[in-house]
């Protein structure tokens, strides 16, 4: 009798050690991943293990395309997580008190180089950094009018790295291609994102010199986003959707709304395509990844951030979504659909 009663609590004291360590299992297996491009690769030899603080402002697919952009590339330059560096990866939520507790975090971790992906990361980091330390931001559609640098040229302020112009005349051209007498064009944002905001004033300019009336809406968080896009979408023709990260996360609640009005979405990044766009001309989200990498390696091989000018990702490439331009009855123009990448294929 007692000897089940002992058998028994070992056994649960064995699977309970188990659950418990089931997180890091699953963690060491991603290391293994990562640590298989490292095998590709030189590892450099350096003094002491490189910490470095990876801020990402939120979970969508777009930041996440830009995360793994960067650790590949940052092992293609000798760096490998867990190896001569270590990437102490934290994600925001999309919550500024979060983002400002995670970079006080990175700060009291003595962390060498902070890393910022998107606007409210990259200007948490910047705070706490406060000139101290090398922030690089990533992916920030405008680093002056985010107070982020002083100039293009000669950021000034510890704080460099990559931005991205949305090529907003080429996504013109395809909306037009697609849709040649659109006459009314949504636009919805969240109005407290300032780096949407450049993107929306150049859309306005551009539709309103192709003879198209736009309707501007705006949300505060993702909870408003079918309500208003509800309401936009019994007003227009099609929508727009800027380089926006809280609708960028909640694609799915977007185009329920819209396809349920056969409205068509035109977004600016491949990944919101992938997620029911119907096209667009965007900056692949991957390179800015790659392109952020290339800045950190540069400064962790001697380069002063103050003195590093921002680097723009330029690569842009046509997506389409086959799936759902058939899905609202849309003929996709066969020019464009010879020469743009189907995200709607898989999915
Ligand atoms: N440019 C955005 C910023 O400055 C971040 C971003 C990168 C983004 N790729 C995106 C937002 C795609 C929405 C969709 O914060």
């Amino acid at each position: 009798m007692k000897k089940t009663t002992l058998f028994g609590s070992l056994l649960i004291f064995m699977l309970a050690i188990l659950f418990l360590a089931m997180p890091s299992l699953i963690k060491n297996r991603d290391m293994g991943n990562r640590q298989a491009v490292a095998n590709a690769t030189n590892v450099k030899k350096v003094d002491k293990k490189i910490k470095v603080g990876l801020l990402q402002f939120m979970d969508h697919p777009s930041l996440n395309e830009i995360r793994q952009g960067f650790y590949d590339q940052m092992a293609q330059r000798g760096y490998v997580d867990g190896q001569n560096l270590t990437i102490d990866f934290a994600n925001g939520q999309g919550d500024q008190s979060n983002l400002k507790m995670l970079s006080e975090k990175m700060m009291a971790n003595k962390d060498d180089y902070l890393v910022g992906i998107a606007t409210p990361a990259a200007q948490a980091l910047k705070n706490v950094a406060n000139d101290q330390l090398p922030v690089v931001m990533s992916a920030i559609s405008d680093p002056i009018a985010a107070g982020l640098v002083d100039s293009l040229e000669k950021p000034g302020k510890n704080v460099t790295g990559v931005s991205g112009d949305c090529p907003i005349e080429k996504q013109f051209d395809i909306i037009h291609q697609v849709m040649p007498e659109l006459k009314t064009l949504g636009i919805i944002y969240n109005s407290s994102e300032t780096n949407a905001f450049k993107t929306v004033q150049d859309a306005k300019k551009i539709a309103e010199s192709m003879g198209i009336k736009v309707v501007e809406k705006t949300i505060t968080s993702t909870n408003d986003l079918g309500q208003v896009a509800e309401q936009l979408s019994k007003e227009v023709e099609a929508l727009f959707v800027p380089n926006d990260n809280t609708i960028a996360s909640s694609m799915n609640t977007l185009i329920a709304v819209t396809n349920s009005h056969k409205i068509p979405v035109f977004p600016v990044a491949d990944a919101m395509v992938k997620a029911g766009g119907v096209a667009t001309v965007g900056i692949t989200q991957y390179q800015f990844g790659v392109d952020t990498a290339n800045v950190l390696a540069d400064l962790i091989e001697g380069k002063d951030a103050r003195e590093y000018p921002v680097v723009f990702t330029k690569e842009t490439a046509p997506y389409i979504n086959s799936k759902e331009a058939k899905l609202l009855g849309i003929q996709l123009p066969e020019e464009l659909v010879k020469k743009a990448k189907d995200m709607g294929k898989e999915g």
